[in-house]
């Protein structure tokens, strides 16, 4: 994408809102997740530029409250947000008044109370971003991995990533959801503990793609009445099948370790080997959701193959966050957005009044 278009993007107004929250990726639906993608598609851009910053969220404060461990999710929304201009408070149970006993309410209205725009939360306990959102007045809060719910920004960047090495293969730009229509998406692993699986199902099928499960059945949660999705039959079938493989880590923190005999076995059975990369087709595409095992779900030298994307991932991961961050907290198509703050002489940029 050119600077030119990348800015038309991020300075067009009125532009189609998300929110007031992201808590899962149903509160998008097709409209709304194209719309994240096509920013970040104009985000992935700036990024690319000699000072990957914009003035947007100038004078917003955004807060991350992570009860749970996290490198990848929390650097990349911390990056995504200081690269928009917003002041960033990193909140780590580790060193909080939750030790002392303060309840997740009153951590909540506590940092609320500071003047705070943004909550970026992540919790073991599924629902607790929701819960987060009914106390919140003002802030904006988006769901950074709840137990075994949901994660909706990492199936974002997913369909991001999965697009852009399409497009990159037709030679074309990435653009729209055409090409996620009938594509055919196995998910491997640990699918019962995995809030990835979960938001992936949820965003691949709204983009029109075929899912396919695959894991042992005591990793398959207890029923899938309801869920977009076949089981695969026969594991090399599905492989040969497929044109992304998306791995899962087992959970491990989640008690996933007695859902299987030994890993050796897991491994020997559902892991992504040499020999199980072979059945592969030419155009698949892995991706991992990080952390990779390697040795568990994947072995240690595909994981470093051209079509394992891993890096990619995280690299999009910022442009996505960019996105939904733009598209709750700076919705009134402020002047400026998109322009490098080093060509504004640092004056930033107004943003209206928040929504809900
Ligand atoms: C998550 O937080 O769910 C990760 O992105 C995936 C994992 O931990 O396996």
């Amino acid at each position: 994408m050119s600077a030119e278009r990348a800015t038309a993007i991020l300075n067009a107004a009125p532009r189609p809102s998300i929110g007031p929250h992201l808590l899962s990726v149903d509160d998008l639906g097709p409209d709304g997740i194209a719309e994240v993608l096509r920013v970040a598609e104009a985000f992935a851009e700036v990024e690319r530029r000699a000072i990957p910053k914009v003035p947007t969220l100038r004078g917003r404060v955004v807060a991350t409250l992570f009860f749970e461990e996290s490198t990848r999710t929390r650097l990349s929304f911390e990056t995504a947000a200081k690269r928009l201009s917003s002041d960033v408070l990193s909140f780590s149970v580790s060193n909080s008044s939750v030790k002392k006993g303060e309840s997740l309410r009153d951590t909540v209205e506590t940092i609320e109370a500071m003047g705070i725009d943004g909550l970026i939360v992540r919790h073991p306990s599924s629902g607790a971003p929701h819960q987060v959102a009914r106390w919140a007045d003002r802030a904006h809060v988006i769901n950074a991995g709840d137990g075994w719910h949901e994660h909706p920004t990492q199936a974002l960047l997913d369909c991001f990533t999965v697009r852009q090495v399409l497009a990159e293969r037709a030679g074309t730009e990435p653009e729209g959801t055409a090409c996620f229509e009938g594509l055919r998406i196995l998910i491997l692993g640990d699918v019962r503990h995995s809030r990835v699986a979960r938001s992936e199902i949820l965003a691949y099928s709204a983009l029109g793609a075929r899912v396919t499960l695959a894991a042992p059945g005591s990793l398959l949660p207890p029923s899938l009445e309801g869920w977009p999705v076949t089981v695969a039959a026969d594991l090399d079938t599905a492989l040969a099948e497929a044109d992304v493989v998306s791995l899962l880590r087992l959970q491990a923190e989640r008690g996933s370790g007695a859902f299987v005999p030994s890993l050796r076995e897991y491994t020997a059975n559902w892991g992504l080997t040499r020999r199980r990369v072979d059945l592969l087709a030419e155009r698949a595409i892995v991706t991992h959701p990080g952390p990779m095992v390697r040795g568990v779900e994947i072995s240690g030298d595909v994981a470093d193959l051209p079509i394992t994307v891993a890096t990619r991932q995280v690299t999009n991961g910022v442009a996505i966050r960019m996105a939904v961050l733009f598209l709750l907290l700076g919705t009134d198509g402020s002047i400026g957005a998109g322009v490098p703050e080093s060509e504004t002489g640092g004056a930033g940029t107004t943003i209206g009044a928040l929504r809900g």
